[in-house]
């Protein structure tokens, strides 16, 4: 699957990345996230929680893309959605949708603003914001605190789904401190990048944290080679 952003006509000028799709291609890459998003679903339903994160094995591989590409295809149902980047080390969701990342989750998990003043509501229709704020220097120690837990328990009333971009699990777990908050894991692999040893490493860490993976979502796109030498995906408090 391709995983650019898409929308409507409506939406474009809100959106942070340019639509260079034709409209056939537009046309399959919505399907395709409808088909992600009705799966995802039944998942949820099953696991009566509407919360999941996007993960995957390594950076790079398309998580924030895939998050940014589902929320906006949840919120196309009329419903009240939430994106909370919680990859607090390499945030990226702020950039996606062209939106200030000044006041964020770790501004609030730190008690120095509230979510109303942090979050970005309506950013498209229906579809609020939570970026990441400003990098922490213990980001795995803030998701482990009351106040964010508390914060997402007080969220799942006030949206009828939130999504986590997470960083990659096999660089640092804080994902997985996720877990008793979440349905699972849509795990990303990207074509040409992930490996099937990736792959298992991130599926068995899942199972080990006691969580589970509740869908699979494979991104067909060109590897860029060059920029993976350049060392561009640096995770500088990894
Ligand atoms: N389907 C795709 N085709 C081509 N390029 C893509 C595709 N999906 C994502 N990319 C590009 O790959 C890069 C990484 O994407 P993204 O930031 O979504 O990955 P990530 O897994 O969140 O990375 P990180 O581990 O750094 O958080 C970005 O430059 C993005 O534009
Ligand atoms: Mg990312």
């Amino acid at each position: 699957m391709s995983n650019k952003l898409f929308g409507n006509k409506k939406d474009k000028k809100k959106q942070g990345t340019t639509m260079s799709l034709s409209d056939k291609s537009k046309f399959a890459i919505v399907e395709s996230y409808k088909v992600a998003r009705t799966n995802i679903m039944f998942s949820l339903s099953a696991a009566h929680k509407k919360i999941f994160a996007v993960t995957s094995y390594s950076k790079g591989e398309g998580k924030s893309t895939v998050s940014a590409n589902l929320a906006i295809s949840f919120s196309k149902m009329e419903k009240r959605v939430l994106l909370i980047d919680s990859d607090l080390r390499r945030p990226n969701v702020h950039n996606i949708f062209k939106v200030d990342n000044s006041q964020g989750l770790s501004n609030i998990i730190g008690n120095m603003v509230s979510f109303d003043d942090a979050v970005k509501h309506n950013v498209l229709t229906n579809l609020d914001i939570l970026t990441s704020g400003t990098i922490p220097p213990n980001p795995s120690e803030l998701m482990c605190s009351t106040t964010f837990i508390d914060l997402v328990k007080r969220l799942q009333d006030e949206y009828d789904y939130i999504i986590f971009d997470t960083p990659p699990i096999g660089v640092v777990a804080d994902a997985l401190l996720l877990k008793d908050l979440i349905a699972g894991f849509v795990v990303v692999v990207r074509e040409r990048s992930t490996t099937h040893g990736d792959l298992q490493k991130l599926l068995d860490s899942i199972k080990l944290a006691d969580s589970k993976a509740i869908g699979l979502l494979e991104v067909g796109c060109s590897y860029d080679s060059k920029r993976r030498k350049k060392g561009y995906y640096y995770y500088q408090y990894y």
